[in-house]
């Protein structure tokens, strides 16, 4: 059985991973976090892989908090860097294939059309900056690693914008939400079930082993965060009112690109595989949420 080794176990998309593990059984699957595997920890990271030696290592780990990120710098730089650096060469002397997921905040640049993976970074925040690096690290240490850039990660596991917005929408009769940032949300079981399906391609060979490099991936469709609260509270039936304000009017520690759309054509000819709409996956979740 081939084996794959999951960072950030207990995050959402490492979550996402453990609830469809049994849909694919051709997979010995470890999941760790970091009480068990401290990704910035090399010689911990060295020693899992001499025990395990894992074929694929899923790095879903990271420093996520954007905002905290700003006075975090050297523990985010540590996670999103030094930790996929630590993963990088460890899967190198092991022979395994990286599976990295990065993110749609280093692509700022003002452009107004969708960003394809060949497209210059300008990560615009310390978040985006250590991400970034990891991006580059990764693959200047280990070129077969797929690195995976997503985009505004939700899931009914841990804590994310579905989830605030629910609560929020009970409290409260009005909300004023930024209509001026542009991306598109991302259920973390679609992403996750992308990572599983591109592995088992791999293993049936219906992909070249050569292939990888960036890939966009985040569900399909356009939003802002106030498409984004109004599609949840229409599916939900969550009566509260919902204001477009501008991004000025809600400062935040870190910047966060004002459009950030990703094209996906690269990673849905490469891998043959479907990407659901975005709104399709916000019911999926929703639904998901209400069977707990
Ligand atoms: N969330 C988003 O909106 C979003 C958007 C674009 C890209 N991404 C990327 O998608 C990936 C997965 O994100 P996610 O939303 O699933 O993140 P998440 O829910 O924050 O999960 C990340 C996990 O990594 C763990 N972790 C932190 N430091 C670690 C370390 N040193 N060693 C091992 N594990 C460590 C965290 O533990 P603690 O919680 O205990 O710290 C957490 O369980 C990340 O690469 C992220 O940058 C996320």
């Amino acid at each position: 059985m081939k084996k794959i080794l999951v960072t950030g176990g207990d995050g959402q998309v490492g979550m996402e991973l453990q609830s469809l593990q049994k849909n694919y059984p051709v997979f010995e699957m470890r999941f760790t976090d970091y009480k068990d595997l401290d990704i910035t920890n090399g010689s911990e990271v060295d020693a899992f892989f001499a025990e395990f030696t894992p074929d694929y290592v899923f790095n879903c780990a990271a420093f996520t908090a954007v905002d905290k990120a700003e006075e975090e710098v050297d523990k985010a730089l540590k996670v999103n860097t030094l930790g996929a650096e630590n993963l990088a060469k460890a899967a190198k002397n092991h022979d395994s294939r990286m599976f990295h997921i990065s993110t749609d905040y280093i692509y700022d640049s003002g452009q107004n059309t969708p960003y394809i993976e060949g497209d210059s970074a300008h990560p615009g925040g310390i978040y985006a900056i250590t991400k970034f690096l990891g991006d580059k690290v990764v693959m200047d240490i280990l070129p077969s690693t797929i690195i995976l850039r997503t985009s505004w990660v939700y899931s009914s596991f841990g804590n994310n914008y579905v989830k605030t917005m629910l609560r929020l929408g009970g409290e409260r009769d009005a909300l004023n939400i930024v209509y001026d940032q542009i991306g598109t949300p991302t259920y973390a079981h679609d992403l996750a079930k992308a990572m599983m399906d591109v592995a088992q391609k791999f293993e049936h060979k219906e992909i070249a082993p050569e292939t990888s490099g960036v890939f966009h991936y985040s569900n399909e469709g356009v939003a802002s965060w106030f498409d984004f609260t109004k599609a949840i509270f229409e599916i939900e039936d969550i009566d509260c009112d919902v204001q477009p304000i501008l991004s000025a009017a809600y400062p935040t520690p870190a910047r966060r690109p004002p459009f950030s759309l990703m094209d996906k054509t690269k990673f849905k000819e490469t891998f043959g595989l479907k990407i659901p709409y975005w709104r399709d996956s916000v019911v999926a979740c929703l639904y998901a949420l209400q069977q707990k």
